[in-house]
């Protein structure tokens, strides 16, 4: 059964799109049918909606003095033909539409049928619902595990928070995740939310929920970070150029050899040397001279962080199967950073590669720092690999940046799935239209007027890019905008 007629087929009627006219204006998205030759209900999707008046610009000037003029107005649109299921195939009729032709709003189990939404069952992911409808949008987990998936938004656009629905998502299917966290903002799942506004937590059906069993947080600043477990790196497993990186020496030239020579006194004297030791060493140096100090001055500082430690965190405490876990790298330095997302995804790639840990999903928020599209960053190189490769060896990949640009293009191409929210850059907006197969000029356009709350999906087991309402956070969303004024 059709649903309410809503226009006519006019003028010249294409395979893939076709005008119509409108007895009352539609919202842009809007989900139409349209019976083919064969009776079928083919499902399509109104891209543009014109207002149309015979107002001229004289009557529009009498209109300004008061005056009362009578305008006669119609609405027009331009719809995109999606399909129809067969075999559980989507096809699309071989014969246009006939003009005059009635279409009419599209009924929900033709729209789940087509989109492939799941109408019962809580296999997927549950992202939220099929912007104004009822139906749920349900990405399909092994799909975004093996083929990775971008969250992409202009800052504030709600990244965060949708990374936040789809962790508990996979907590609850018990998909081992990690999460590069450097501002420290996903401890917060651990708690239930305090309030889901009752008409949202009935029509999206969700309840607050904790995930503290299930999560673990590491930090190489416990200080700052009080509910997490030290991070620390095996020193005895750092070259020179590595250690000189921990210690914020960038420009390495020049102090690679000495610390070479530190490095192999201290190996001679003990397998699990210590940095104290290294201090040690470093100042005892005949040969002392400026080099030696400044490392050794370094190495007091980095002995404070307490991030190298004769035996690091093991991965095996790391990767804990149906596990969340949080690296927080609030409060530690960029160049750091790069070099602990190094150090862990070139170990979860090695380790993934020979069974040792259980398949896994890797959250990289602020992306573009991590692999940047201009000049390198040391992570750059790993995750590329991870991008091309890790889907064969289970380890998925999830790439979160504000700046879509500025992330590295053979990575975020390798996203078949991406979930966008508001973005309204213009060199973003072109980044993500290069980036995605099946992206109209309508829909480039809506994203950069989407509301909070609302984000594109393609990809993720879709056919089809849809328009999602995310659903209310069951657990603590930590990235709340700070006011400067408040209640403002
Ligand atoms: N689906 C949503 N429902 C309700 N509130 C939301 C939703 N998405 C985001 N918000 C609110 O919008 C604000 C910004 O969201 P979020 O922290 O996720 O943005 P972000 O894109 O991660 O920003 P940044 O780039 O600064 O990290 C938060 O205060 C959050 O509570
Ligand atoms: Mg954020």
């Amino acid at each position: 059964m059709p649903g309410e007629v809503v226009g006519r087929i006019y003028g010249d009627v294409g395979l893939g799109a076709f005008r119509l006219t409108l007895a009352h204006p539609l919202e842009r998205g809007e989900y139409l049918s349209v019976k083919d030759e064969g009776e079928r209900d083919v499902l399509c999707q109104l891209d543009d909606v014109q207002r149309r008046s015979d107002l001229s610009l004289e009557k529009a000037t009498e209109m300004v003095h008061g005056g009362s003029v009578d305008v006669q107005e119609s609405f027009y649109g331009k719809a995109r033909i999606l399909g129809y299921r067969e075999g559980g195939l989507i096809r699309v009729p071989q014969i246009p539409f006939a003009p005059g032709a009635t279409v009419h709003r599209a009924q929900e189990p033709l729209i789940a049928e087509v989109l492939g939404l799941k109408t019962n069952g809580n296999a997927g992911a549950y992202l939220g619902l099929l912007r104004g409808h009822d139906l749920k949008v349900e990405l399909d987990i092994n799909a975004l595990v093996q083929r990775h998936v971008s969250v992409l938004a202009k800052t504030g656009g709600g990244k965060s928070y949708l990374v936040g629905v789809l962790l508990e998502e996979f907590l609850r299917h018990r998909v081992t995740c990690i999460i590069i966290d450097p501002h420290g903002e996903y401890g917060s799942i651990r708690y239930k939310t305090e309030h889901i506004p009752k008409e949202r937590a009935e029509r999206f059906h969700v309840e607050p929920q904790s995930f503290r069993e299930q999560v673990q947080e590491f930090s190489p600043d416990t200080k700052l970070n009080a509910e997490a477990r030290p991070l620390t790196f095996s020193l005895g497993h750092l070259d020179a150029r590595e250690l000189l990186l921990f210690l914020g020496i960038t420009n390495v030239r020049g102090y690679v050899a000495p610390m070479k020579s530190l490095l192999d006194e201290a190996s001679q004297g003990a397998e699990d040397y210590t940095v104290k030791d290294l201090i040690r060493l470093a100042r005892g140096r005949e040969d002392g001279g400026a080099l030696f100090e400044a490392i050794a001055q370094r190495l007091e500082y980095i002995d404070e962080t307490r991030l190298l430690a004769p035996k690091g965190t093991s991965l095996t405490e790391l990767v804990v199967q149906g596990k969340m876990t949080i690296l927080n790298l609030r409060g530690v330095a960029p160049d750091v950073q790069e070099l602990i997302v190094t150090r862990v995804a070139t170990s979860f790639f090695d380790q993934r590669k020979r069974g040792k840990i259980p398949p896994l999903f890797l959250v990289l928020e602020e992306a573009h720092n991590f692999c940047p599209q201009q000049g390198q960053a040391l992570s750059s190189r790993i995750l590329k690999t991870i991008a091309s490769e890790g889907r064969k060896f289970g380890l998925g990949l999830c790439v979160v940046s504000q700046r879509p640009a500025r992330v590295d293009k053979s990575v975020l191409s390798q996203c078949a799935a991406q979930l966008i929210l508001q973005v309204t850059n213009p060199l973003d907006v072109r980044a993500i239209a290069q980036s995605i197969e099946g992206l109209t000029d309508g829909m480039t356009e809506i994203i950069q007027g989407l509301p909070i709350g609302t984000c594109l999906v393609t990809g993720g087991g879709f056919t089809t890019p849809l328009f999602c309402e995310v659903r209310p956070r069951a657990s603590r969303h930590g990235g709340e905008s700070i006011k400067i004024v408040p209640n403002s």
